[in-house]
């Protein structure tokens, strides 16, 4: 998938009606694509085919013949638009070029989340200075102060927030601007500090807290986590963050035989308190239908008891603390002293998180986030005033 574009790339120079489907060739100098005609039928943009506002389908797909083809195929608008007319004397069928080179594979499409904005890999060292912050008042003020916020996130997987309020109504407000709070057994906006002993839960004490991904239990996990720090009176704390896409990455290219086990073997996460029993499983490192990163899911506290054959166990052990000590790596972490004033969200799907011990008084307030909400306001908020 190329990431970015050019106008050539996605116009159609010709069309030649073949046996098996329509060629066309394309104006960027790449090979010509062939599309099968049932699959043209199917896909047709035109209203008879699909809803223009909700974009859900309307054509039928299983009443189309399997023996229709075109009978007629014409170019409009300088090769951006595509016209069929159909061997059944169907309605005919109307499809934007830039659809078809992205179903080509030559540009970007809708599942692209950011195409010119690559997420960027790093360790500690590798961050801008100052670390990706935007200020409270400017994400509520408008679109740009989002999408810059929003923008971090999706780059470094976290951003700093600055000059917020300690208080919940202000968290709620910040988080609100991505999109719903989400519910879980903590509730929807949870406080946290060590006097509070409502979950049995290591989070909820002032140990060290080893680098993790949060609900390895679910079967969904958030997408987003957010921390307000509303008071601070005491020593040490800081909150430790842990990139795991750049950790995946190099564990890709220096031990391609543990990487392979990582995103194989699938790792059970369990939650359990009186009236509560929460499980999932899923490989440490999961990649999308290209091979690419999608999550890390670790959490080593919240690993529930598994048995593979014996060959397979030790490769498995061996692959996870490989895992294990990169995350535990100091020079792969970032400590952040939150204090209050200060909020970190982070992408619970990439970046691992951490808190060094402490003493005295921590009250946090946060939430979390579903991932496709996330990157529904990110997509929106990209399109601009149109969407
Ligand atoms: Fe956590």
């Amino acid at each position: 998938m190329h990431a970015t574009a050019s106008v050539d790339d996605i116009t159609i120079t010709g069309v030649k009606i073949a046996d098996g489907g329509l060629s066309a060739a394309w104006g960027g100098g790449h090979a010509p694509s062939t599309f099968d005609w049932f699959w043209l039928r199917d896909h047709g943009e035109d209203e008879a085919s699909l809803d223009p506002k909700t974009l859900q389908r309307r054509v039928e797909t299983f009443a189309i013949p399997a023996d229709l083809r075109a009978v007629s195929a014409a170019l409009e608008a300088g090769g951006r638009r595509l016209r069929l007319e159909w061997s059944d004397g169907g309605p005919p069928s109307l499809y934007s070029s830039e659809q078809l080179a992205a179903l080509a594979g030559l540009a970007p499409g809708d599942e692209a989340l950011a195409p010119d904005l690559p997420r960027r890999p790093w360790a500690q060292g590798s961050l801008p200075d100052p670390l990706p912050s935007v200020a409270f008042p400017e994400v509520l003020a408008g679109e740009a102060g989002r999408r810059a916020w929003l923008e971090n996130i999706h780059v470094w997987g976290f951003s700093l927030v600055t000059e917020v309020p300690g208080d919940e109504a202000a968290t709620r407000a910040l988080a609100l601007r991505i999109g719903p709070i989400r519910e879980t057994i903590f509730g929807g906006l949870w406080t946290l500090s060590a006097e509070i002993a409502e979950h049995d839960d290591t989070a909820y004490s002032t140990q060290f807290l080893a680098p993790h991904t949060d609900s390895t239990y679910s079967h969904d996990a958030p997408g987003l986590q957010m921390f307000n720090c509303l008071e601070f009176d005491g020593r040490g704390g800081e909150s430790i963050l842990v990139d795991g896409l750049a950790i995946a990455e190099t564990l890709r290219n220096e031990r391609p035989e543990d990487f392979a086990i990582l995103t194989r073997v699938m790792v059970p996460g369990r939650y359990v308190e009186p009236g509560v029993h929460l499980r999932a499983e899923r490989p440490a490192i999961r990649l999308d239908g290209n091979g690419d990163f999608l999550q890390l899911s670790f959490n080593n506290y919240d690993r529930a008891p598994f048995r593979l054959p014996e060959a397979e166990m030790a490769a498995f052990y061996r692959a996870y603390g490989e895992l294990n000590r990169r995350v535990n790596d100091r020079a792969n972490w970032l400590t952040v002293p939150l204090r209050p004033g200060t909020a970190l969200i982070f992408d619970n799907w990439r970046t691992l998180h951490g808190r060094m011990g402490y003493a005295g008084k921590r009250v946090f307030c946060g939430c979390y986030h579903n991932r496709e909400d996330f990157e529904s306001r990110l997509r929106v908020s990209r399109a601009g005033p149109k969407s």
